[in-house]
Protein backbone atom coordinates (compact mmCIF):
# COMPACT_ATOMS: atom_id res chain seq x y z
CA UNK A 1 0.00 0.00 0.00
CA UNK A 2 3.26 2.25 0.60
CA UNK A 3 3.89 2.31 -3.39
CA UNK A 4 0.28 2.99 -4.23
CA UNK A 5 0.21 5.98 -1.54
CA UNK A 6 3.43 7.54 -2.60
CA UNK A 7 1.84 7.12 -6.04
CA UNK A 8 -0.85 9.05 -5.42
CA UNK A 9 1.09 11.78 -3.82
CA UNK A 10 2.82 12.50 -6.88
CA UNK A 11 -0.96 12.37 -8.53
CA UNK A 12 -2.47 14.29 -6.09
CA UNK A 13 0.34 17.45 -6.05
CA UNK A 14 0.65 17.06 -9.58
CA UNK A 15 -0.66 20.06 -11.73
CA UNK A 16 -0.68 18.51 -15.04
CA UNK A 17 -0.63 14.78 -14.86
CA UNK A 18 -1.14 12.35 -18.07
CA UNK A 19 -1.20 8.69 -18.41
CA UNK A 20 0.62 6.23 -21.07
CA UNK A 21 -1.03 3.11 -21.31
CA UNK A 22 0.00 -0.70 -23.00
CA UNK A 23 -1.24 -3.97 -23.86
CA UNK A 24 -1.24 -4.56 -19.88
CA UNK A 25 -3.87 -2.75 -18.86
CA UNK A 26 -6.56 -4.26 -21.63
CA UNK A 27 -5.10 -7.78 -20.26
CA UNK A 28 -7.70 -8.26 -17.25
CA UNK A 29 -10.42 -7.66 -20.45
CA UNK A 30 -9.35 -10.88 -21.84
CA UNK A 31 -6.89 -9.73 -24.60
CA UNK A 32 -3.75 -11.02 -25.29
CA UNK A 33 -0.42 -8.37 -24.92
CA UNK A 34 2.29 -8.19 -27.18
CA UNK A 35 5.23 -9.65 -25.29
CA UNK A 36 5.88 -12.06 -22.34
CA UNK A 37 3.91 -15.09 -21.82
CA UNK A 38 0.79 -15.87 -24.06
CA UNK A 39 2.07 -12.63 -25.95
CA UNK A 40 0.99 -12.29 -29.33
CA UNK A 41 4.14 -11.66 -30.65
CA UNK A 42 5.76 -14.71 -28.13
CA UNK A 43 3.14 -16.86 -29.62
CA UNK A 44 3.46 -15.75 -33.31
CA UNK A 45 6.78 -13.37 -33.90
CA UNK A 46 6.80 -10.12 -34.12
CA UNK A 47 5.94 -8.42 -37.24
CA UNK A 48 8.84 -7.21 -39.46
CA UNK A 49 9.32 -3.73 -39.75
CA UNK A 50 9.00 -3.76 -43.68
CA UNK A 51 5.32 -4.28 -42.53
CA UNK A 52 3.82 -1.15 -43.83
CA UNK A 53 6.15 -1.21 -46.72
CA UNK A 54 4.80 -4.62 -47.71
CA UNK A 55 1.49 -2.79 -47.57
CA UNK A 56 2.44 -0.28 -49.90
CA UNK A 57 3.68 -2.17 -52.15
CA UNK A 58 0.91 -4.47 -52.44
CA UNK A 59 -2.17 -3.04 -51.00
CA UNK A 60 -4.58 -5.48 -52.71
CA UNK A 61 -2.90 -8.65 -51.57
CA UNK A 62 -2.43 -7.07 -47.83
CA UNK A 63 -6.08 -6.92 -47.78
CA UNK A 64 -6.82 -9.95 -49.05
CA UNK A 65 -4.51 -11.62 -46.27
CA UNK A 66 -6.27 -9.46 -43.80
CA UNK A 67 -9.77 -10.46 -45.09
CA UNK A 68 -8.96 -14.16 -44.73
CA UNK A 69 -6.58 -13.88 -41.20
CA UNK A 70 -9.90 -12.35 -40.05
CA UNK A 71 -11.84 -15.49 -40.06
CA UNK A 72 -9.15 -18.03 -40.14
CA UNK A 73 -8.21 -19.24 -36.41
CA UNK A 74 -4.50 -19.81 -36.01
CA UNK A 75 -2.58 -16.23 -36.31
CA UNK A 76 -2.47 -12.83 -34.06
CA UNK A 77 -5.06 -10.81 -36.66
CA UNK A 78 -7.50 -13.53 -35.63
CA UNK A 79 -6.72 -13.96 -32.35
CA UNK A 80 -6.66 -9.89 -31.45
CA UNK A 81 -10.05 -9.69 -33.23
CA UNK A 82 -11.68 -12.05 -31.51
CA UNK A 83 -9.95 -10.82 -28.35
CA UNK A 84 -11.47 -7.24 -28.63
CA UNK A 85 -14.69 -8.14 -30.46
CA UNK A 86 -16.02 -9.88 -27.00
CA UNK A 87 -13.61 -7.25 -24.51
CA UNK A 88 -15.56 -4.77 -22.51
CA UNK A 89 -13.49 -2.19 -19.78
CA UNK A 90 -12.26 -3.53 -17.23
CA UNK A 91 -11.59 -1.88 -13.76
CA UNK A 92 -8.02 -0.53 -14.87
CA UNK A 93 -9.94 1.32 -17.89
CA UNK A 94 -12.69 2.96 -15.75
CA UNK A 95 -10.05 4.01 -12.69
CA UNK A 96 -8.28 5.95 -15.63
CA UNK A 97 -11.15 7.56 -16.45
CA UNK A 98 -12.45 8.46 -13.54
CA UNK A 99 -8.93 10.14 -12.71
CA UNK A 100 -9.86 11.83 -15.60
CA UNK A 101 -13.35 12.85 -14.26
CA UNK A 102 -11.55 14.04 -10.94
CA UNK A 103 -8.95 16.18 -12.90
CA UNK A 104 -6.40 14.41 -11.74
CA UNK A 105 -5.22 12.87 -15.17
CA UNK A 106 -5.49 15.40 -17.75
CA UNK A 107 -4.72 13.03 -21.16
CA UNK A 108 -3.99 9.31 -21.86
CA UNK A 109 -2.17 7.89 -24.55
CA UNK A 110 -2.59 4.85 -25.53
CA UNK A 111 -0.64 2.19 -27.31
CA UNK A 112 -3.87 -0.15 -27.62
CA UNK A 113 -6.14 0.06 -30.64
CA UNK A 114 -8.78 -2.04 -28.81
CA UNK A 115 -10.99 1.21 -28.11
CA UNK A 116 -11.49 -0.19 -24.47
CA UNK A 117 -10.49 3.70 -23.34
CA UNK A 118 -12.85 5.34 -24.74
CA UNK A 119 -16.17 2.68 -23.99
CA UNK A 120 -14.67 3.32 -20.45
CA UNK A 121 -15.20 7.12 -20.27
CA UNK A 122 -11.99 8.49 -21.19
CA UNK A 123 -12.14 11.96 -23.10
CA UNK A 124 -9.35 13.19 -23.77
CA UNK A 125 -7.50 10.62 -25.65
CA UNK A 126 -4.72 9.95 -27.76
CA UNK A 127 -4.46 6.53 -29.50
CA UNK A 128 -0.66 6.70 -30.83
CA UNK A 129 -1.13 3.35 -32.82
CA UNK A 130 -4.46 3.92 -34.20
CA UNK A 131 -8.12 1.95 -33.41
CA UNK A 132 -8.54 -0.91 -34.96
CA UNK A 133 -12.36 -0.44 -35.57
CA UNK A 134 -11.33 2.35 -37.97
CA UNK A 135 -10.09 3.35 -41.44
CA UNK A 136 -7.57 5.36 -42.54
CA UNK A 137 -6.42 7.14 -46.22
CA UNK A 138 -2.94 6.80 -46.00
CA UNK A 139 -3.09 9.96 -48.83
CA UNK A 140 -5.37 12.49 -46.55
CA UNK A 141 -5.34 11.15 -43.54
CA UNK A 142 -9.20 11.08 -43.19
CA UNK A 143 -10.28 8.15 -40.80
CA UNK A 144 -13.82 6.73 -40.66
CA UNK A 145 -15.44 3.87 -38.51
CA UNK A 146 -14.92 0.37 -40.34
CA UNK A 147 -18.19 -0.46 -39.47
CA UNK A 148 -19.51 2.74 -41.92
CA UNK A 149 -17.85 1.02 -45.06
CA UNK A 150 -18.58 -1.63 -47.01
CA UNK A 151 -14.87 -2.83 -48.07
CA UNK A 152 -15.77 -4.18 -52.02
CA UNK A 153 -13.30 -3.79 -54.21
CA UNK A 154 -9.21 -4.31 -52.91
CA UNK A 155 -7.58 -2.64 -51.91
CA UNK A 156 -10.65 0.09 -50.27
CA UNK A 157 -10.37 3.49 -51.85
CA UNK A 158 -10.89 7.32 -50.27
CA UNK A 159 -14.41 8.21 -51.32
CA UNK A 160 -12.67 11.94 -50.60
CA UNK A 161 -9.55 11.67 -52.80
CA UNK A 162 -9.25 8.20 -54.15
CA UNK A 163 -6.36 7.25 -51.88
CA UNK A 164 -5.64 3.82 -50.56
CA UNK A 165 -7.33 2.90 -47.47
CA UNK A 166 -5.70 1.14 -44.49
CA UNK A 167 -6.48 0.20 -41.31
CA UNK A 168 -5.98 3.21 -38.95
CA UNK A 169 -3.69 0.60 -36.75
CA UNK A 170 -0.25 1.66 -37.49
CA UNK A 171 1.62 -0.92 -38.61
CA UNK A 172 5.35 -1.50 -38.01
CA UNK A 173 7.78 0.39 -40.20
CA UNK A 174 4.32 2.96 -40.38
CA UNK A 175 5.41 6.87 -39.10
CA UNK A 176 2.83 7.93 -36.75
CA UNK A 177 0.12 10.04 -38.32
CA UNK A 178 1.76 13.22 -37.83
CA UNK A 179 -0.88 15.40 -36.03
CA UNK A 180 -1.10 12.52 -33.04
CA UNK A 181 2.49 12.66 -33.12
CA UNK A 182 2.59 16.13 -32.59
CA UNK A 183 -0.56 16.02 -30.08
CA UNK A 184 1.80 13.12 -27.89
CA UNK A 185 4.57 15.23 -27.53
CA UNK A 186 3.02 18.21 -26.45
CA UNK A 187 1.11 16.54 -23.81
CA UNK A 188 4.72 14.60 -22.86
CA UNK A 189 6.60 18.12 -23.04
CA UNK A 190 3.65 19.61 -20.80
CA UNK A 191 2.90 17.26 -18.18
CA UNK A 192 4.52 17.38 -14.35
CA UNK A 193 3.74 13.42 -13.87
CA UNK A 194 3.26 10.26 -15.97
CA UNK A 195 1.62 6.88 -14.96
CA UNK A 196 2.94 4.47 -17.35
CA UNK A 197 0.21 1.28 -16.99
CA UNK A 198 0.85 -1.97 -18.31
CA UNK A 199 3.72 -1.45 -21.12
CA UNK A 200 6.76 -2.98 -21.49
CA UNK A 201 8.58 0.12 -22.83
CA UNK A 202 9.81 -1.74 -25.98
CA UNK A 203 8.25 0.32 -28.72
CA UNK A 204 9.53 4.07 -29.38
CA UNK A 205 8.07 6.68 -29.75
CA UNK A 206 5.98 5.93 -26.91
CA UNK A 207 8.73 4.38 -24.63
CA UNK A 208 10.70 7.88 -25.29
CA UNK A 209 8.35 9.30 -23.45
CA UNK A 210 8.45 8.51 -19.46
CA UNK A 211 12.08 9.27 -20.11
CA UNK A 212 11.87 12.69 -22.04
CA UNK A 213 9.30 13.98 -19.13
CA UNK A 214 11.50 12.87 -16.79
CA UNK A 215 14.23 14.65 -17.99
CA UNK A 216 11.99 17.65 -17.65
CA UNK A 217 11.85 17.35 -14.25
CA UNK A 218 8.27 15.49 -14.29
CA UNK A 219 7.72 12.77 -11.58
CA UNK A 220 7.03 8.50 -13.07
CA UNK A 221 4.70 6.18 -11.81
CA UNK A 222 4.50 2.39 -13.29
CA UNK A 223 2.33 0.34 -12.91
CA UNK A 224 3.16 -3.21 -13.99
CA UNK A 225 3.02 -6.54 -12.24
CA UNK A 226 6.60 -7.15 -13.59
CA UNK A 227 10.09 -4.81 -14.19
CA UNK A 228 10.28 -3.50 -17.56
CA UNK A 229 12.98 -1.08 -19.53
CA UNK A 230 11.31 2.08 -17.83
CA UNK A 231 10.94 0.67 -14.36
CA UNK A 232 14.91 2.47 -14.02
CA UNK A 233 13.28 6.01 -15.01
CA UNK A 234 10.33 5.62 -12.79
CA UNK A 235 10.14 7.61 -9.13
CA UNK A 236 7.41 5.09 -8.16
CA UNK A 237 7.01 1.40 -8.80
CA UNK A 238 3.40 0.06 -8.15
CA UNK A 239 3.83 -3.79 -8.56
CA UNK A 240 0.56 -5.51 -9.48
CA UNK A 241 -2.21 -5.99 -11.55
CA UNK A 242 -3.89 -2.57 -13.73
CA UNK A 243 -7.45 -3.83 -12.64
CA UNK A 244 -6.51 -4.11 -9.00
CA UNK A 245 -4.37 -1.45 -8.31
CA UNK A 246 -6.15 1.10 -10.55
CA UNK A 247 -8.78 1.42 -8.78
CA UNK A 248 -7.09 1.19 -5.09
CA UNK A 249 -4.97 4.64 -6.50
CA UNK A 250 -7.79 5.94 -7.39
CA UNK A 251 -9.46 5.38 -4.09
CA UNK A 252 -6.39 6.70 -2.27
CA UNK A 253 -6.61 9.83 -4.32
CA UNK A 254 -10.53 10.53 -3.81
CA UNK A 255 -10.17 10.14 -0.17
CA UNK A 256 -7.33 12.82 -0.30
CA UNK A 257 -9.41 14.92 -1.93
CA UNK A 258 -12.16 14.63 0.84
CA UNK A 259 -10.15 14.88 3.64
CA UNK A 260 -8.31 18.38 1.83
CA UNK A 261 -12.06 20.03 1.72
N1 LIG B 1 -1.74 -5.10 -15.49
C1 LIG B 1 -0.71 -4.27 -15.80
N2 LIG B 1 0.30 -4.62 -16.63
C2 LIG B 1 0.26 -5.87 -17.14
C3 LIG B 1 -0.77 -6.79 -16.85
C4 LIG B 1 -1.79 -6.35 -15.98
N3 LIG B 1 -2.81 -7.15 -15.65
N4 LIG B 1 -0.50 -7.94 -17.52
C5 LIG B 1 0.65 -7.74 -18.20
N5 LIG B 1 1.11 -6.50 -17.97
C6 LIG B 1 2.31 -5.86 -18.49
C7 LIG B 1 3.43 -6.78 -18.86
O1 LIG B 1 4.25 -7.03 -17.74
C8 LIG B 1 4.16 -5.93 -19.92
O2 LIG B 1 5.11 -5.09 -19.30
O3 LIG B 1 1.92 -5.22 -19.70
C9 LIG B 1 3.07 -5.07 -20.53
C10 LIG B 1 2.67 -5.48 -21.94
O4 LIG B 1 3.79 -5.27 -22.76
P1 LIG B 1 3.63 -5.47 -24.32
O5 LIG B 1 2.95 -6.76 -24.60
O6 LIG B 1 4.98 -5.21 -24.93
O7 LIG B 1 2.60 -4.33 -24.77
P2 LIG B 1 2.89 -2.81 -25.04
O8 LIG B 1 3.90 -2.27 -24.09
O9 LIG B 1 1.59 -2.14 -25.10
O10 LIG B 1 3.52 -2.86 -26.51
C11 LIG B 1 3.72 -1.64 -27.17
O11 LIG B 1 4.16 -2.83 -29.21
O12 LIG B 1 3.82 -4.33 -30.91
C12 LIG B 1 3.54 -3.07 -30.46
O13 LIG B 1 1.65 -2.00 -31.28
C13 LIG B 1 2.07 -2.87 -30.28
O14 LIG B 1 1.12 -1.08 -28.98
C14 LIG B 1 1.97 -2.22 -28.91
C15 LIG B 1 3.40 -1.81 -28.62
Amino acid sequence: MDSINAAADILAASEYAIALTGAGLSAESGIPTFRGQDGLWTKYGQPSNLSYRAFSQDPQGWWERRLSDEDTPGNPTYDLKDAVDNAVPNPGHLAVAELETMGVVKSVITQNVDGLHSRAGSRNLLEIHGNRSYLRCISCGSRKPRATYIISDLPPVCPRCGGIIKMDTVMFGEPIPSATLEACSAEVQRCDAMLLVGTSGAVSPAAQFPLLARERGARIIEVNPVPTQLTPAAHVVVSGPAGEVMPSLAHAIRTRAIRSR
